[in-house]
């Protein structure tokens, strides 16, 4: 996945498009590029590594020109390297391109290009589109010829075209990779997301697939591929400039980790039922005849979001009594799935740009399921080409791995429980006791972080371990293997996530005591359970770090670290056990020097298979 930022208008371009690039890094860092035009002069600046490294080549430069495109990548094919950097040009360096998806037929469409006597500079699938562009721009109208070039493409982009001969016009489209188009004041401003845009203008519109559009200083025109004109809502962005800042943390997943008093609300705002113990969902466009009908649920997700997706399989089962498969994106789509008519899909993804996932709603809609979204970014891809939805309401999360956008997931599927069990055996009693229950979530989150000085504290002493081990059984299972995600994916050691009691099938051959366990042993209907497999790795030399409930003491006689939450119903006890393990895991990682924003080898959304 790669970040794209576009500029025409009458301020100088390179500022805009480098801070733009700053925005985006969260979407791929390993080579970063600029192509401006200034008069008739094409100028194109790129480099292997950061965008700040970029920004260190060009300081120098001033009054490049009012006209630019600029990427920062996340290699798919070709090595992070200066040749393989975008913007890709044309044979005769006229025009560049920044592109960001996978071209399917590449391979096909570069031997072609050779024959025709093309030579290729990059290992790149992308470069192919700026020699496409080139070949059929033969009457200076760029628009026409990348409406042309794009025709030949299969596969996806959004992409980002100007030209030398064509000082007036920046030119964008896409097919299923995201494109935002910020309209400023006599100014258009082109991205892969609005935090790149949203610093000038909060007036955007969404390009939909097989979308092309042409900015003049003037004004701008949209068609689809075929040149059939066609208009857009303008919408108006929700979030400002300073919600990208780190707002004073050293990380934005501190921030993010923090902000999730706010960010649950977010998600339960104006959807709680108090008095009715029930909820409301507008989004789901599915009225509640339809409703009542379902009697099973897919999930569809990958990473963090399955994981909530798996914590929602146990709220729905045991509390609205519905049937609940949960299939990791990946797998769902090269499947054949069984989808009655009664069977309903959620596609859950943060981003709504994850590529599997992406394929995995449209399989679901080929097969005429219903398919919902629970999704973060406002305009994705998923929350524009699904049926109706939820959206998380979370704000930007741009720290690689996911913590706000998690609770927030799981704050959403409670809502839905709590409407779809209350339109079955559900009680009203049952109803007030939930919702009243997710009202205090937010202030309980509040209370978990005073220990945060405590959690630094366990982290110092376990940072130097390279294995880990995480447990938990029922509505914390899927938590243990949150919390072993998130420790491996920004420190880089090695971490996995069990079912307790299936530790005893294989994984306990693993214990000693430089493999540490981190167990979550909430007072619930499996607490004896939990507090046997402790003793079973305890018997074998493993330390234990245990989340607990508040006030138990028993826990203390058991475990080497207890960290507490506070008590509240097994549904939703995943919201709060869930906060300790991503402060263990970030505070692991910061004192063993990682790049916790952006990890080696990750991205934010993996737009590409
Ligand atoms: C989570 O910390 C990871 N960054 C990753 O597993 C992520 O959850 C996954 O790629 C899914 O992303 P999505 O929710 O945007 O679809």
């Amino acid at each position: 996945m790669c970040g794209i930022v576009g500029y025409i208008g009458d301020k100088d371009a390179y500022p805009i498009l480098i801070e733009g690039l700053i925005a985006l890094e969260y979407r791929g860092y390993d080579s970063a590029g600029i192509a401006l035009v200034n008069e008739s002069a094409l100028t194109v600046f790129k480099d292997k590594g950061k965008v700040d490294h970029l920004r260190t080549q060009m300081e120098t430069q001033t009054k490049l020109g009012t006209l630019g495109i600029s990427h920062t990548r996340w290699a798919t094919h070709g090595a992070p390297s200066y040749k393989n950097a975008h913007p890709h040009t044309n044979g005769n360096d006229s025009l560049a391109v920044v592109h960001n998806g996978i071209i399917e037929n590449f391979e096909i469409l570069r031997e072609k290009l050779k024959k025709e006597g093309i030579t290729f500079k990059s290992e790149t699938d992308s470069e192919v589109i700026a020699h496409l562009v080139g070949k059929y721009l033969t009457n200076g109208n760029l628009g026409a010829a990348v409406r042309r070039a794009l025709q030949d493409i299969e596969g996806t982009f959004g992409i980002g075209v100007i030209s030398r001969d064509n000082p007036d016009v920046l030119i964008g489209a896409r097919r299923g990779s995201p494109l935002v188009v910020g309209i400023g004041e006599k100014e258009f401003f082109l991205a892969s997301d609005a935090s790149a845009i949203v610093r000038h203008t909060k007036k955007v519109i969404y390009l939909n697939d097989n979308n092309l559009i042409e900015l003049a200083r003037g004004g701008y025109r949209t068609t689809t591929l075929d040149n059939r004109k066609i208009s857009h809502k303008i919408h108006n962005l929700e979030f400002d400039a300073d919600s990208l800042a780190k707002g004073g943390y050293d990380h934005f997943m501190l921030k993010e980790i923090m902000e999730q008093t706010n960010t649950i609300k977010n998600a339960m705002r104006g959807r709680v039922l108090c008095d009715e113990g029930t909820a409301r969902l507008d989004g789901l466009n599915l009225v509640l005849q339809e409703l009542r009908q379902i009697n099973r649920i897919i999930f569809v997700a990958c990473g963090t979001s399955w994981h909530a997706a798996l914590v929602g399989e146990y709220m729905l089962e045991e509390l609205a009594g519905i049937s609940v498969e949960v299939e990791y994106a990946s797998e769902f789509r090269y499947r054949n799935p069984i989808i009655d008519p009664h069977t309903l899909v959620f596609v859950i993804s943060q981003s709504g740009e994850t590529a599997d996932t992406l394929a995995a709603m449209r399989e679901a809609q080929r097969k005429g399921a219903t398919v919902l979204g629970i999704c973060n970014v406002v305009g994705s891809s998923i929350a524009r080409d699904t049926h109706g939805g939820v959206y998380l309401h979370a704000g930007p999360e741009i720290g690689v791995a996911s913590t706000k956008a998690f609770t927030s997931q799981l704050t959403v599927i409670s809502l839905l429980t709590l409407l779809l069990g209350r339109m079955r055996r559900l009680s009203h009693d049952d109803g007030v006791t939930i919702a009243g229950a997710l009202e205090a979530v937010p202030r309980q989150v509040a209370k978990i972080f005073k220990q945060n000085d405590e959690i630094k504290t366990i982290a110092h002493i376990y940072a130097p371990h390279n294995n880990f081990l995480y447990l938990g059984r029922s509505y914390n299972f899927p938590v243990a293997l949150e919390g072993a995600l998130k420790l491996k994916e920004i420190s880089y050691i090695h971490a996995e996530g069990y079912p307790a009691a299936e530790m005893k099938h294989g994984p306990i051959a693993l214990i000693d005591k430089d493999m540490p366990s981190v167990v979550i042993a909430l007072r619930d209907s499996v607490y004896d359970k939990v507090i046997s497999n402790i003793q079973e790795v305890r018997a074998r030399g493993g330390k234990i770090i245990a989340i607990a409930t508040e006030k138990d003491k028993e826990i203390q006689k058991h475990a080497h670290h207890v960290i507490y939450v506070p008590k509240t119903i097994p549904m939703l006890s995943p919201l709060l056990s869930v906060i300790p393990l991503q402060l263990l895991a970030y505070h692991i990682a910061a004192i063993r020097g990682c790049e916790i924003d952006q990890p080696r080898n990750l991205a934010k959304s993996v737009t590409v298979e």
